[in-house]
């Protein structure tokens, strides 16, 4: 009899546990469906004149904060730089970063406002990553954002002076930016200043 009832409990045990799985399945279907849903009705609005979702903007700064840090464990920094790499890291940032990133006492281009994720000013967002990310981020770029990887078209040597010197921006007075790299001015020009007329600022003239 004792036996009998154990075996009966097993049963509705293993009755249970079979459901939960059944459960967790019809879930995981559900959310599939809901996924293809989204992807192929054109629901979801890619605007870049909208901001992104909360949830959307939590997970792509996780898995980019998290990716970046597991990816770049391992890579060893140069021990120190030269103020002539630093003036080279300087004069690569004016002009394939600034536009972008901003710098001390310098906006970012006018339509890299348009950019989501809109691209941080890296004279404070520069603090919060180590050199060997920065290093990381610079080579690799990161997919889905808008930041370009320069891995393919400058070598290790030219992206680390990039790095020492992005990691020097948030230290840096708007003067200190100004004269750095020799004092040449990227793509852009500080408010206030009027750009010299060589046709190579941003794309839209200013309004009058
Ligand atoms: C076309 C615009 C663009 C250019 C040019 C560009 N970036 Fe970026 N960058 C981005 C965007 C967009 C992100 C991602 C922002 C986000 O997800 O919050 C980013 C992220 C970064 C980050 C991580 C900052 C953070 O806290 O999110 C670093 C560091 C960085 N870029 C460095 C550079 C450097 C150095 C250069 C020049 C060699 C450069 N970028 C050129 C658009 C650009």
């Amino acid at each position: 009899m004792a036996e009998r009832r154990d075996m009966n409990a097993g049963g509705r045990r293993k009755g249970l546990g079979l459901g939960i799985a059944a459960g967790a399945v019809g879930i995981l279907a559900l959310l599939g469906i809901t996924g293809l849903v989204v992807v192929y009705s054109g629901a979801y609005n890619v605007a870049a004149t909208e901001e992104h979702a909360s949830f959307t903007r939590w997970a792509f700064d996780t898995t980019f904060h998290n990716s970046v840090e597991r990816q770049a464990d391992g890579i060893v920094a140069p021990a120190s730089f030269t103020p002539d790499r630093l003036a080279q890291g300087a004069t690569a940032y004016k002009a394939m970063c600034q536009q972008c990133h901003s710098g001390p006492g310098v906006e970012r281009a006018e339509w890299a406002n348009g950019m989501r994720p809109r691209p941080p000013h890296l004279a404070e967002a520069a603090a919060g990553w180590s050199p060997q990310e920065v290093f990381w981020i610079v080579k690799h770029g990161v997919k889905m954002s808008g930041m370009p990887a320069f891995g393919p078209s400058r070598d290790d040597q030219a992206i680390w002076n990039i790095a020492a010197f992005v990691k020097e921006l948030p230290a840096m007075t708007p003067e200190e930016y100004a004269a750095a790299g020799g004092g040449q001015q990227g793509g852009n020009t500080p408010p206030g200043v009027s750009p010299p007329s060589n046709g190579a600022q941003s794309p839209t003239p200013a309004p009058q």
